[in-house]
Parts: C-alpha cells; sequence; structure tokens
C-alpha cells in the first residue's frame, strides 16, 4: 500500500537555547531532520514536514535538499495532534497509509520502520503504535493496557497518576495508520488535558472508542528513539550513532584501533582491511576503498572518495576530493576540491589553496598519474599538474604544469663560507 509520511518538526525546541531551529542542529554535519528524511526516503512516495517555530529556515532547507517533501505550516503550535491535523487538507481523497514521525528523532534504521510497518500489515492494523521499555520512562507517554493486554490508551507524564507513571512501556512518538479509517479522529480531538494542548497520542483511544484495529510495536533497541531535546542529548546521539557505526565497519573488515576516539559518520563508507588509526574525524558522505591507512588524526570533512590502498595520514585534512589509488598523503597536509590520479605521493606539508578570500571563489586543483609535490608546496588553484609531473619542495605552483615535468620555485641556495666566523 502507499505510504506517505508525516514528520513533525514544528516545536520550538527551547532546551537547545539556540537560534537554529532544533532540527537543523546536526550530527556529522548532517541535519536530524536529514536523518529522518532519509530513513523514510525507501519507504514513503511522499513527505510533509510539519513546521511552525523557525519554518522558513527549515522550510528552505526542506526545499533545497528534499525534492519528495513538502513543508506544512502549523501556526500557533496547538499540539501534535493539531500538527498531523495540517496535513488534512492534502490528503483528503488519500487510501493509503501514514507513517508520523518525529524530526527529533534521527537513530531510527530505515529497516526497523520496515519491520514496524510489516507487523501493522500482518496484524491487519488500522493503527499502529511504536512502543519501547525504559528503566527510566520520565517525560514520555505511557502505554496503558488493558488487563488482556491489549492496547488502552496513552497518557501523557503531566497527566499521569502515580501507578500510571510507574509504567515502563512508553509511547517511542512514531505511528502507522491507515489513513481513511483514522483521519476522521483529526476533528474530533480536545484538548482537555495538563497541557491544554490536542494529543496525537489520543488517536489510540479514539481508534479503540470507534472498535477499529489498534496494536503497538515493541522496539527491542530503544536507543533507536533516542530524542534530541539538549545539548547532552545532541551529544550522546552522536555517540550511539558513532558506536553503531563502528561496530558495522569492524564486522565489516574494517580495522578501528581506538573505538574510544575515532568518529564516523554513517553516510562514510569504508572497505575491508582499511586501517583506521586513533582521533580521526570523518563525517558527511564519503567512501574509502580497501587496504587503506587513515590518520591517525585525519580528517575527512565530506564528499571525498578515497579508492584502494591509500594512505592519508596524520594531520591531513581532505575535503570534496577525489583520489585515486595507491595515493599517498602522509603527513599535514590540506586537500580539499581536487581531484588526485593513482600513484602520486604528496610531501609533508602540501597545500592545495583552493579558496580565494577575495573573490570567494573557490577552486579545483588536479593531479593526474605519477604526480610527485615535494614537501612544503602550495598550489594555487586552479591548477591542473599533468601527468608525472615533480615539484621540487617549497614551491609555489600558481600554473597548469605539463607531463613529466619539473616544476620549482625557489630563491638559488648562497653559500657564504665562514660567514658566521667573520660576522663574530
Ligand atoms: C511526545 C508524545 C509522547 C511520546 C514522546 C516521544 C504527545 C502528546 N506526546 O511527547 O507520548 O512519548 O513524544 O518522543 O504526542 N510538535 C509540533 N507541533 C506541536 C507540538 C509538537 O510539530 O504543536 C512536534 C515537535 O517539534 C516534536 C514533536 O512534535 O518534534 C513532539 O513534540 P514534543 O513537544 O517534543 O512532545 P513530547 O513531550 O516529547
Ligand atoms: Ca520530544
Amino acid at each position: 500500500m502507499e505510504i506517505k509520511s508525516v514528520i513533525l518538526a514544528a516545536g520550538k525546541g527551547t532546551r537547545m537555547k539556540s537560534d537554529t531551529p532544533k532540527v537543523l542542529h546536526k550530527i556529522f554535519e548532517k541535519t536530524l531532520l536529514g536523518y529522518v528524511l532519509d530513513n523514510v526516503k525507501n519507504i514513503t512516495t511522499e513527505d510533509f514536514v510539519i513546521v511552525g517555530h523557525h519554518a522558513e529556515e527549515v522550510t528552505e532547507f526542506v526545499n533545497k535538499n528534499y525534492n519528495n517533501a513538502k513543508t506544512v505550516l502549523q501556526s500557533p503550535q496547538l499540539g501534535t495532534g493539531h500538527a498531523v491535523s495540517m496535513v488534512c487538507p492534502y490528503l483528503e481523497n488519500y487510501k493509503g497509509q501514514v507513517l508520523i514521525l518525529c524530526g527529533d528523532t534521527p537513530l531510527i534504521k530505515e529497516e526497523t520502520l520496515k519491520a514496524f510497518i510489516e507487523y501493522h500489515n500482518s496484524k491487519n492494523s488500522d493503527l499502529t503504535v511504536m512502543s519501547t521499555i525504559f528503566e527510566n520512562p520520565t517525560n514520555y507517554g505511557r502505554i496503558i493496557r488493558d488487563t488482556d493486554n491489549t492496547l488502552k490508551y496513552i497518557v501523557e507524564e503531566k497527566d499521569a497518576t502515580q501507578a500510571q507513571k510507574a509504567v515502563k512501556e512508553v509511547n517511542a512518538g512514531i505511528y502507522i495508520l491507515n489513513w481513511d479509517k483514522i483521519k476522521p479522529a483529526f476533528s474530533q480531538l480536545t484538548s482537555n488535558n495538563a497541557q491544554g494542548e490536542y494529543y496525537l497520542t489520543d488517536i489510540i483511544a479514539w481508534g479503540k472508542k470507534n472498535n477499529l484495529n489498534v496494536n503497538a510495536f515493541i522496539l527491542e533497541n530503544s536507543d533507536e528513539i533516542y530524542g534530541i531535546n539538549s545539548r547532552k542529548n545532541l551529544a550522546e546521539a552522536t555517540k550511539i550513532m558513532n558506536i553503531r557505526k563502528l561496530s558495522e565497519l569492524m564486522d565489516n573488515g574494517v580495522t578501528i584501533v581506538d573505538p574510544d576516539s575515532t568518529w564516523i559518520s554513517e553516510d562514510t563508507e569504508v572497505g575491508a582491511d582499511t586501517i583506521i588509526y586513533p582521533a580521526t574525524y570523518i563525517e558527511g558522505k564519503n567512501k574509502i576503498g580497501k587496504n587503506c591507512k587513515i590518520g591517525p588524526c585525519a580528517h575527512l570533512r565530506g564528499n571525498v572518495e578515497i579508492a584502494d590502498n591509500c594512505k592519508i595520514g596524520n594531520f591531513v585534512e581532505v575535503k570534496n576530493s577525489k583520489i585515486n589509488h595507491s595515493t599517498n598523503a602522509g603527513h599535514l597536509s590540506y586537500i580539499g576540491d581536487s581531484e588526485l590520479g593513482a600513484n602520486i605521493n604528496i610531501g609533508a606539508g602540501t597545500i592545495t589553496a583552493n579558496y580565494n578570500p577575495i573573490t570567494k571563489v573557490k577552486s579545483k586543483t588536479i593531479m593526474k598519474d605519477h604526480v610527485k609535490i615535494g614537501s612544503n608546496t602550495v598550489i594555487v588553484a586552479p591548477a591542473t599538474l599533468e601527468e608525472g609531473v615533480n615539484v621540487g619542495a617549497g614551491s609555489v605552483i600558481t600554473k597548469d604544469i605539463p607531463s613529466w615535468a619539473l616544476a620549482l620555485t625557489r630563491a638559488p641556495l648562497k653559500i657564504l663560507t665562514d660567514w658566521v666566523k667573520k660576522a663574530n
């Protein structure tokens, strides 16, 4: 059945204490909302992002990056149920399913969402909510079940009795519903509760009252629904995401010498037998080949492709660059907006000067196969170094260099015999 998503992102995010809207805060240079949208993109045909607080910024982000998503303004923000009701005009004749998620929950996995939907379908459910068990359930809505263990309703922390607060099964805030069955609920929700809000959670009780098939899917790995409300949560989520990524890479044959000091974004692929040395930080989307050595203390900043058998050593920063196989940049270098061929050696302290601060233009450095760059060289882009070029140490390269030439810019060495003795 067709699935469309609704992603709630209109709330204030007060606890972040930030001028940036909460859902645009980043983990490994990717926004929280970006994670959620990426996780649904193989599942849904269209995504509605509910915006309110900082609506312009969130809308701009969505329009720029996600063709499949449409933002819908919720103003004022009267609660999560009210937020979802904003899509009703867009889905008047829609007969498919709606998957509801929060924009501040970046750790949910695509495969979990698929299992959740499969469960919903296998139960012939009209409405399924995701739940999980928390040892400390404070602040979450509690799942209240009947004596026969079927779902009854969800009660929010602020409305809960002491007995209800003791319940450890919580609402994860993710729902799938058969739209034509549940749609009428959105015009019948009331704000008769402690927060005076229209709660989305009330659709459970509404479904039960209307004799619909309502179920809960219990998520085993509760980490996945970890929500971001504060900077501490952001750091914790980064850690969870990192550990998950490193263990996936190790399972696939990558050596991580020190998982405690290594940071690798979810969107980075690494080939088998590559070794990642300590204190390496890899953010954004990257592809690293097989049998490479990365770090210690390397920084890959995104849009980096490194083929097999390369070495990116200590204090080397690489950004927006392609590096072909068997190329080495061992020490203290910056490679930005570059295309490097195979079998290149980049000497220590080489800089591709890609940015002109006056024109604000970024330019490309191209090096063909077998180029050798002497230490402490600056290549002022745009520049192309053709096949086999050698550059003498300490040079500043400002032009294209033809194949197999030696290029060097260097004041001639003077040796003044006994100069020191005579000076005294
Ligand atoms: C909500 C659930 C709670 C659940 C928890 C899981 C309700 C009433 N409660 O609580 O049962 O355990 O999520 O994380 O649904 N938002 C809007 N418009 C609004 C209000 C909120 O778009 O008018 C968005 C927020 O930006 C946020 C999401 O909805 O992304 C959830 O809102 P939030 O206020 O954080 O709800 P919780 O108190 O966490
Ligand atoms: Ca929340």
